[in-house]
């Protein structure tokens, strides 16, 4: 069997040993049928391996992007700049603007427009390391339209070729021009589109934006009892804009995220904790809406609830297509630490994902490796735009020229 020996490297596990970073004490690694096989310091090369000298550089997991509505059609540039004039998030979206102006362009454009579109920023994030990403659907809104954007999701990831998980987001607002009251779209989400998705195993996911301009504690509940029904997992949009009590619901269903969190209440964090719910940090939706609320990050230390990172790439609230400098963002406005920062885009995003074989490197994890010419992983936190993997492996395969 096939099989690659990278040696003269400083491995970065990402997983607890006590070293920053947790670095390993092991200077090469064997990887073969997608997996990491084998750690140590004087692994000797085998017949079969093809060698590749590190030269000293870096190597960390590749890089997961949690929480992202990739696939989307037309632009809110427009939307930005009346945002710029102090118009706020929620009254363009009251206006009909918003979420609903996406679902418009998205249903309006040709299948290639949207797979185009999402190429082009899915690249800039794979360029920079990403190997795994969650693409949510949402912006259809209707059975043929979330369906749509499931599908281009997963072309996006054979053509990228990373691993993409996808999330079934039909809660995600009233459809635009729609008679259907929240209660009645709700029905149709539960019991018309929900069990389609989980029948043609579209989504391995369902996320809910619980909020004032979203959905209800109550509708929400809804959609969270199908998503159990289904086998899925669950994610939700919580306290992005106020504290509407989404994370304590999320948890009582056992969500493996709940994403945003700023008005998260901090006595509401245990329930995180218990459940083992990843909390999810979205610091690019808190930059473009300047946000004041920071989310409670030493009450979530203090409870051990694992931190992730992502970029939320939308066209509303976060036209950001690096993961890098989301993660910069986490530590200059949300004030983790550099270490935190890149467990926040490897192991605990993975978690979120409930990917446990990835985001982390440990014999039998799965072999999505980047090489990097830096000094020290935190480096790749400290420079915005500063560096890209100069070697990548995505399943224990050469990726791509990077
Ligand atoms: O994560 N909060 C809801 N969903 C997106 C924004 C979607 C949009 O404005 O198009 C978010 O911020
Ligand atoms: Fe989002």
């Amino acid at each position: 069997m096939a099989s690659t020996l990278l040696t003269n490297i400083r491995i970065a596990s990402m997983t607890e040993n006590g070293n920053p970073f947790g670095e390993l004490d092991a200077s090469s690694l064997r990887m073969a049928d997608g997996k990491i096989t084998e750690l140590g310091n004087s692994l000797k090369p085998k017949a079969a391996d093809t060698v590749v000298d590190g030269k000293g550089a870096w190597c960390l997991p590749g890089f997961v992007d949690c929480h992202t509505h990739l696939v989307y059609g037309g632009s809110r540039a427009n939307e930005f700049s009346q945002r710029l004039a102090g118009v706020s998030y929620e009254t363009i979206s009251q206006q009909g603007g918003g979420i609903k102006s996406t679902v418009r362009a998205t249903r309006d454009a040709s299948e290639s427009q949207l797979f185009e579109t999402a190429m082009r920023r899915g690249r800039r994030l794979v360029e920079e390391g990403v190997t795994t990403m969650e693409i949510k659907s949402g912006y259809g809104l209707d059975l043929q339209n979330e369906c749509r954007m499931l599908d281009i999701a997963q072309r996006v990831a054979d053509a990228l070729g990373i691993h993409v998980q996808r999330t079934f987001l039909g809660a995600h607002a009233l459809p635009p021009d729609s008679s259907l009251s929240a209660d009645e779209y709700i029905d149709l989400v539960c019991e018309e589109m929900l069990p389609f998705v989980t029948k043609n195993n579209l989504a391995d996911a369902v996320d809910v934006f619980c909020e004032s301009v979203g959905f209800t504690l109550a509708q929400t509940e809804r959609v969270f009892k199908v998503a159990k029904d289904c086998g899925l997992k669950i994610k939700a949009h919580v306290e992005q804009l106020s504290d509407s009590k989404g994370a304590l619901l999320a948890a009582r269903y056992g969500a493996v995220s709940v994403d945003h969190v700023e008005y998260l209440a901090p006595g509401d964090v245990p329930a995180l904790a218990k459940a083992g719910t990843v909390a999810v940090l979205l610091p690019g939706a808190f930059y473009y809406l300047k946000e004041k609320q920071l989310p409670p990050v030493q009450a979530l230390r203090d409870h051990n609830v694992p931190l992730a990172v992502s970029t939320d790439i939308n066209p509303g609230t976060s036209p950001i297509a690096s993961l890098l400098t989301c993660a910069n963002m986490s530590s200059v406005l949300f004030g983790l630490t550099t270490e935190e920062a890149l467990k926040g885009i490897t192991v605990n995003a993975a978690k979120a994902l409930s990917l446990f074989n990835k985001g982390t490197i440990a014999k039998g994890a799965d072999a999505d490796l980047c090489l990097w010419q830096i000094s020290s992983p935190d480096e790749l936190i400290y420079e915005i735009n500063g560096f890209r993997p100069y070697a990548k492996w995505i399943g224990g395969k050469l990726h791509g020229k990077s």
